[in-house]
């Protein structure tokens, strides 16, 4: 169906939205994506759920969908740079990949100084930092301005909170060998090259993302997880940017920082208990966003969905077919 047409099926689409999948016993939930591994490969379900301020905080219709397919396409686009891990996406809410040994890394690359968490970019510039993975950062720099290069910033994962490391230090601390680092970290540059100038022809400024490597049973680094989709990165509107930059506004962005902001406007959201419940319109404008870049990205790309589809039915129909599912 044609997004335009998908919009006309609110009640539908609101009615569609997976938050979890509980396919077979050995699913393990990571924020997003429900996973399904079994003998060497790993089924990865999109699910619907938004994750903001470090919790659930909503379902968003089709996200699921959008995101699973807007990577897939990024990962064929990209593989002439790296290897990934991708098998198959059989169901447009499933990747099928080898389960590949992560690097306990997040290669975070920035094209944008922005940001607003303890480890963004933004942060550590405001509170007088200059210098990062061997890169002076001039001190005349505004919010939301664009660096000199593209920066890569890693972080460590897996403990509760992102911490900044650098790529010497990761090697001295034997999260990875020296290769490892070498070839994984050459590889984020250029998959944010080739972001960027994808993006660019979209009519999009990829501001930053993040990407997860891995290391395939062969020592080969792989690229795992997702690529380049709002989840993993911010997308700005290319044609606002600059008269919104110099009028000191925030950038039109087509990924979750729309809600962000409603929800800064109304609570303190890495704070309170409680927060308000997203509104069905605010979900639906985040469907309206997630859409509109996928389609310009994609060139035209449509998102498989039908009213009467059995999703959660469906997906434990394809996981059992690729043999995923302990039952
Ligand atoms: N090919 C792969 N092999 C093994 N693990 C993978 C692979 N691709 C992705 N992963 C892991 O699967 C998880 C994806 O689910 P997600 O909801 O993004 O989790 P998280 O909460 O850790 O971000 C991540 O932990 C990611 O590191
Ligand atoms: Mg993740």
């Amino acid at each position: 169906m044609r997004s335009s047409d998908l919009l006309h099926h609110e009640r539908e689409l609101l009615s569609s939205v997976v938050a979890e999948t509980h396919c077979g016993r050995n699913r393990r939930a990571g924020k997003v994506r429900d996973l399904y591994a079994r003998a060497g490969r790993v089924g990865l379900v999109s699910t619907d759920r938004l994750s903001a301020f470090d919790r659930a905080i909503t379902t968003v219709p089709l996200k699921g969908r959008i995101l699973n397919l807007l990577s897939e396409w990024w990962f064929a686009q990209t593989r002439d740079i790296v290897p990934n891990a991708v098998l198959a996406a059989p169901h447009p809410q499933l990747t099928v990949m080898r389960e590949c040994r992560p690097l306990p890394l997040e290669f975070v690359v920035r094209g944008y100084l922005t940001g607003s968490t303890s480890t963004s970019l933004w942060t550590r510039y405001r509170a007088g930092e200059r210098d990062f993975e061997g890169h002076s950062l001039p001190d005349d720099l505004r919010k939301n301005d664009r660096l000199p290069q593209p920066l890569l910033t890693p972080t460590t994962k897996g403990s509760l909170h992102d911490e900044s490391i650098t790529g010497a230090q990761a090697v001295d601390r034997g999260l990875l060998s020296a290769p490892e680092w070498e070839r994984a970290s050459a590889a984020a540059l250029a998959l944010f090259q080739r972001g960027t100038e994808i993006a660019r022809r979209a009519g999009f400024v990829l501001a930053d993302t993040k990407y997860e490597f891995g290391v395939d049973e062969g020592g080969t680094v792989v690229l795992l997880d997702e690529v380049h989709t709002p989840d993993s990165s911010r997308f700005w509107k290319a044609e606002s940017l600059p008269g919104r930059l110099a009028r000191g506004e925030e950038p039109e962005s087509a990924d979750k920082e729309y809600l962000r902001l409603w929800y800064a406007d109304r609570c303190d959201p890495y704070h309170d208990e409680e927060l308000p419940e997203a509104p069905d319109e605010l979900r639906l404008e985040l469907t309206r966003r997630y859409l509109h870049l996928y389609e310009e990205i994609t060139g035209g790309h449509e998102i498989p969905f039908s009213v009467d589809e059995d999703p959660p039915h469906d997906l434990r129909a394809v996981l059992a077919e690729w043999d995923l599912l302990e039952e």
